[in-house]
């Protein structure tokens, strides 16, 4: 048995709000003790017979940040095509094609030094559990071989086969709906399945038929919806008990209204919203109907090329109207609720010790101070670690 302690905290969030102040359930001047890779006892008093000791005077220790949504498993960047935006042009969904070209040309060794290097940012930024999406594939192969690159660096991986209609299916596109029901669905061992419902992308119908032929193969589904256009996107995440609905930029109030009664949480992506067509306040109509919000950095190299969760803390407080308090929360209680996970999120007895512990005495600089790497350290299950391992 090994065990460490987290002493003199100045700041703790617990995300346990009968364990402390505020909607963060926040602690001063407390001790953490973690066995064995699980948090075993919060103290305000000084543990005895611990294996190490970490002094946290001056600093935050909070939960790792739970990334819900990201496309980690892709060859090349799309630089042009953000500077084409600078100058006015619109993000759409057309721009995927040149990623699944060079993804198709990658080899397995090329797109796994890509998401190691990639999660290797997250991790030094804060980030403990990541979800991982295929989608720059789109043929059985390559779709298959994406979900067992990443299935390398977590368990949270989902087939998002159906991202767009790929060239060779212009034509046809029922022909490739029906490949991902009949052929990859089959052979996929991803726990999420995913659909980019939208302008575009793939119609209701089709995104209905492919999420249900994944659940009746034993995945649970989570879905891209209403980014681009309002329509039934949120409605059909709701209908299928989605564990979450991404993006939900052009929801209507009908929408919100509906998620707000649901199991399915909003997952909002800050960097896209940034990076493509800011809906500014969003957050705040979502977070005012009651709905259970996340924040994740839908990584991709197109709409959201950032690993940085508190990137995405800092932009969801300036410009999509959360509050401090309510973005630190969506992007690790929230993160954990939108992939149904209940073993991580919260500083608790129990709970997994995936830690970030900050250079700053407050939480409140990850959005007071933009840009700058605040973390000191990550632990995953109690561990300091440098390189992300799963
Ligand atoms: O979540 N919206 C669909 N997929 C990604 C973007 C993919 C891309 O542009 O390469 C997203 O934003
Ligand atoms: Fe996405």
């Amino acid at each position: 048995m090994s065990s460490i302690a987290f002493t003199n905290i100045e700041t703790l969030v617990t995300n346990d709000v009968s364990a402390g102040e505020g909607a963060l359930g926040v602690l001063h001047n407390a001790t953490v003790v973690v066995e064995d890779g699980l948090i075993s006892q919060i103290t305000q008093t000084r543990p005895s017979g611990v294996d190490s000791e970490v002094d946290c005077s001056g600093k935050t220790l909070l939960p790792g940040f739970v990334d819900s949504h990201s496309h980690l498993i892709f060859a090349g960047d799309r630089a042009d095509e953000f500077a084409a935006r600078s100058q006015g042009a619109k993000y759409t969904a057309g721009g995927i094609a040149s990623t699944v070209k060079a993804t198709r040309a990658a080899s397995d060794d090329d797109l796994r030094q890509n998401a190691q290097r990639l999660l290797n940012e997250a991790l030094s930024t804060g980030t403990t559990t990541m979800e991982i999406k295929s989608g720059y594939g789109l043929t059985e192969k390559d779709e298959l071989r994406s979900l067992a690159i990443a299935s390398e660096f977590t368990d949270e991986t989902t087939l998002l086969a159906a991202h767009v209609i790929p060239e060779e299916f212009e034509s046809n596109p029922d022909g490739y709906v029906e490949l991902i029901i009949n052929s990859i669905i089959p052979k996929s061992k991803a726990k999420w399945i995913d659909a980019f419902c939208d302008l575009g992308a793939f119609n209701p119908e089709q995104s209905e038929a492919i999420l249900r032929a994944g659940v009746a193969a034993g995945m649970q589904v989570r879905i891209h919806a209403n980014q681009l256009s309002a329509g039934v996107g949120v409605a059909l995440a709701v209908a299928l008990d989605a564990a979450s609905a991404d993006h939900v930029s052009k929801s209507t109030n009908a929408d919100i209204e509906l998620l707000a009664s649901s199991n399915t949480v909003a997952t909002l992506l800050p960097g896209a919203e940034f990076s493509t067509h800011l809906q500014s306040g969003l957050g705040r109509r979502f977070l005012d109907a009651g709905a259970t919000v996340a924040i994740a950095s839908d990584c991709n190299p197109g709409s959201s090329y950032t690993t940085t969760i508190p990137f995405c803390i800092a932009t969801a407080v300036s410009l999509l109207g959360f509050t401090v308090e309510e973005a630190v929360k969506a992007a690790t209680l929230g993160g954990a609720q939108a992939l149904r996970r209940t073993d991580i999120g919260m500083v608790s007895v129990g709970k997994r010790a995936d830690l970030v512990l900050l250079n700053t005495p407050s939480y409140i600089h990850l959005a007071y101070r933009p840009g700058v790497n605040l973390v000191h350290t990550t632990y995953k299950s109690g561990r300091a670690v440098t390189s992300w391992q799963k």
